[in-house]
């Protein structure tokens, strides 16, 4: 068998991935009292591959929450138009009308994350163009006219799903009531949603405290600005600086969604010299000085810095885009986290926001007192009343003061919340100006509260896993070597085998990456491998069995790796393979050709060509 040492290469990197990348999961250092995930026009249970949470139809109540409408006259919808990028739960079902309907929840008192998931898209007698609609929570209006398919084609990235989540306390006794109604400029207006999550959060970890002393409000020092438990928060940018993404499994519990910070960054000279990304710092971190599950550990662990050798000052500067006229809640986080720096005055930096000074002297061991304690602060950004512009920038601008020691500044990670209007509860902005341009092809999506979760699993690698990766690849090549070595006669040379991207073949429900590697079907494996049959079995490993095969009316030998289908962990080691393998296989390291999740079947197929 002349392909077995590349089928052992295979089995062989992957019991090191899936060592190294089971480790961490589902171990949440907060446990959310509620998790409600309401998969809206669909009944019974279901979940996505990838994450581990069940979505519940809400055809049947089931006495947590409950749909009441004014008319009776909601539907189920389901998308008319198959989206491969965009995950079937809970985006593929809708609940939709053209008059009132309310979701009621039974929760027990206590701040929440409610979020909103909108797949703008025509669902049978629905149009996608004819949403518009007002979503409110008690006396918060948290949508007001929204036009889905306007705000979902206007997105920067062009990204096809719009997700809002928002913070709200419940007091004791109080329902959660999520109020949509149509707004009738014409008969054919209609509300619609498609996924409602609940989740419970700490109560210090965004209100303010009994007993605490505010937000330091920039421009008026002294002047502590108080997130009251009667004021409402919109999530408006969850920023992990100098890391990747960090999908909402990889969250402390909260199944928050921290997104990269390239898209905000402002690039000063070249960027050679400009805004270092320092290394991952895998160290254990200190938590004791804020709570273990303020933000995951990978954001305290990456970072940007000054450049180096930079002749001109500047201030490092991220840019982001809001809605004027209402308060904003700035969240820095911060971890110092190079090992030469353990005492005061080392790294000091001045802070802007919004371009008023916010720390004279920032220093981040003077505030913590080690290096390796995680440390976070709040500030309070008024933006004045006045003005018509639909825009506004808020920026964060840090400016490295010179120390006997460095000329450096540290931010790890930034939240952005928009606070509810004190006397109207409004947290709603108005609708984009129309995009005269057409749409650009789709790019990755890089915005956290606005794209999809199952994209995010490219980014996750990336973050926790890049050393990992790195040392992966070591491995890799020096097994290369090995085999290259003992391989004489020049016989399966690994690099020899040609990686051509494939396009996907069709469309599925999946939530993997089709434009990344090509899609199976159930029926294709199990032609290649005639139905599993045991005699094409060239290994077993813990996961499960390797089949040899051929695909492509026999012409192309491959392996086939079907996972057990048993644990929801083999599900997102599944995915996360998938996407790495896709990622990695540009570099030529990997054979991976394609994968397969019909049914439970979790099934990834690799190259096996004999050299020509
Ligand atoms: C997080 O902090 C809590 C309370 O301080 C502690 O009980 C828990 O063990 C910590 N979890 C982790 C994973 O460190
Ligand atoms: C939801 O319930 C209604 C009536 O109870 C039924 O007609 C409809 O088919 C159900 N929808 C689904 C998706 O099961
Ligand atoms: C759906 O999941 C919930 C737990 O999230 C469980 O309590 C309920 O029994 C499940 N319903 C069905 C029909 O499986
Ligand atoms: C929905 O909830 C709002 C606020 O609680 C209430 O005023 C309205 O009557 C409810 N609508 C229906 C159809 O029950
Ligand atoms: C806000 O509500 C939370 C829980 O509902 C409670 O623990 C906290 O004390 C309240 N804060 C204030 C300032 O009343
Ligand atoms: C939503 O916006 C789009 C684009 O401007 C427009 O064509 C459509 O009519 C709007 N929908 C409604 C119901 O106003
Ligand atoms: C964290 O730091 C505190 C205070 O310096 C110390 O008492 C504690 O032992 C440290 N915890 C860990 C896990 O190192
Ligand atoms: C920065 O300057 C030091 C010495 O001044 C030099 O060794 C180093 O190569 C420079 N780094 C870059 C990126 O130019
Ligand atoms: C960037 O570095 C190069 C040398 O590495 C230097 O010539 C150039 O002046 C630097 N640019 C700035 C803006 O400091
Ligand atoms: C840094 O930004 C602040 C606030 O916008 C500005 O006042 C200052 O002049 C800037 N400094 C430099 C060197 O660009
Ligand atoms: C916001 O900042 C960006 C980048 O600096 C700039 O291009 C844009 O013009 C600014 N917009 C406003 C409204 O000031």
């Amino acid at each position: 068998m002349s392909n077995s040492p590349k089928i052992r290469f295979s089995c062989h990197l992957f019991i090191l991935l899936q060592l190294l990348f089971s480790v961490g999961v589902d171990s949440f250092v907060y446990e959310a009292v509620e998790n409600l995930e309401i998969n809206c026009g669909s009944s019974g249970n279901s979940t996505n591959s990838g994450d581990s949470r069940i979505w519940i139809g809400d055809n049947e109540s089931d006495g947590h929450f409950s749909l009441v409408e004014q008319k009776k006259d909601s539907v189920d919808g389901i998308t008319t138009q198959v989206d491969s990028s965009v995950p079937k739960v809970p985006y593929y079902t809708a609940r939709l009308s053209r008059s009132q309907f309310n979701y009621s929840f039974r929760v027990i008192e206590g701040q929440k994350f409610i979020r909103l998931h909108f797949f703008p898209s025509s669902y049978d007698n629905f149009d996608r163009s004819n949403s518009l609609f007002s979503v409110y929570d008690g006396p918060f209006t948290l949508l007001k006219d929204f036009n889905a398919s306007l705000t979902a084609d206007n997105d920067e990235y062009h990204w096809d799903l719009v997700v809002r989540e928002y913070c709200i306390n419940v007091d004791q006794g109080q329902m959660l009531t999520i109020t949509f109604i149509p707004t009738p400029v014409h008969q054919d207006c209609y509300a619609f949603i498609n996924g409602i999550e609940v989740v419970s959060m700490p109560s210090d970890l965004y209100y303010s405290k009994p007993s605490g002393e505010g937000l330091k409000q920039v421009g008026h020092e002294g002047n502590p600005y108080t997130i009251y438990n009667k004021t409402a928060l919109e999530t408006v940018y969850r920023i992990n600086v100098g890391g990747s993404q960090v999908s909402p499994n990889k969250d402390t519990g909260m199944y928050r969604y921290w997104n990269d910070d390239n898209s905000y960054l402002e690039q000063f000279f070249d960027h050679k010299n400009s805004t270092r990304q320092l290394p991952y710092n895998f160290l254990a971190k200190n938590y004791t000085l804020i709570g273990n599950y303020t933000a995951p550990d990978e954001v305290y662990s990456t970072t940007r810095s000054y450049g180096q050798n930079v002749t001109i000052t500047y201030n490092v500067t991220w840019n982001f885009k809001v809605d004027p006229q209402f308060t904003y809640m700035v969240r820095l986080h911060f971890c110092e986290i190079s090992s030469s720096i353990t005492e005061a005055n080392q790294r000091v930096f001045g802070i802007f926001i919004a371009d008023i000074p916010a720390e004279e002297r920032a220093d981040v061991v003077a505030w913590t007192g080690h290096n390796l304690f995680p440390y976070c602060k709040g500030y309070a950004v008024i933006f004045d009343k006045l003005g018509s512009s639909k825009e506004q920038n808020l920026s964060i601008k840090l400016l490295p003061q010179q120390t006997p020691w460095a000329y450096d500044v540290i931010l790890n990670g930034i939240e952005i919340f928009k606070v509810s209007d004190i006397g109207t509860g409004n947290l709603a902005g108005s609708n984009p100006e129309p995009c005269l341009s057409p749409p650009q092809p789709m790019v990755p999506p890089t915005n956290p509260l606005k794209s999809s979760k199952a994209k995010t699993i490219v980014a996750t690698i990336a973050g926790a896993g890049s050393g990992i990766i790195v040392i992966s690849i070591i491995c890799f090549l020096i097994f290369r070597r090995i085999t290259r070595a003992s391989d004489s006669n020049g016989k399966s040379k690994w690099t020899d085998i040609s990686l051509v991207p494939y396009k996907s073949s069709k469309s599925h429900g999946s939530s993997l990456p089709s434009d990344l590697c090509r899609y199976f079907s159930l029926a294709e494996i199990t032609a290649a491998t005639n139905n599993f049959d045991d005699v094409f079995v060239v290994g077993i490993g813990g996961f499960g069995k390797v089949y040899k095969g051929y695909i492509d009316e026999g012409t192309t030998p491959v392996a086939i790796k079907r996972l057990k289908p048993d644990s929801q962990q083999g599900a997102r080691e599944f995915a996360t393979e998938i996407d790495m393998l896709s990622q990695l296989r540009h570099l030529h390291l990997v054979s991976l050709i394609g994968y397969c999740n019909d049914g439970n079947e979790m099934i990834i197929v690799y190259d096996s060509r004999d050299p020509p």
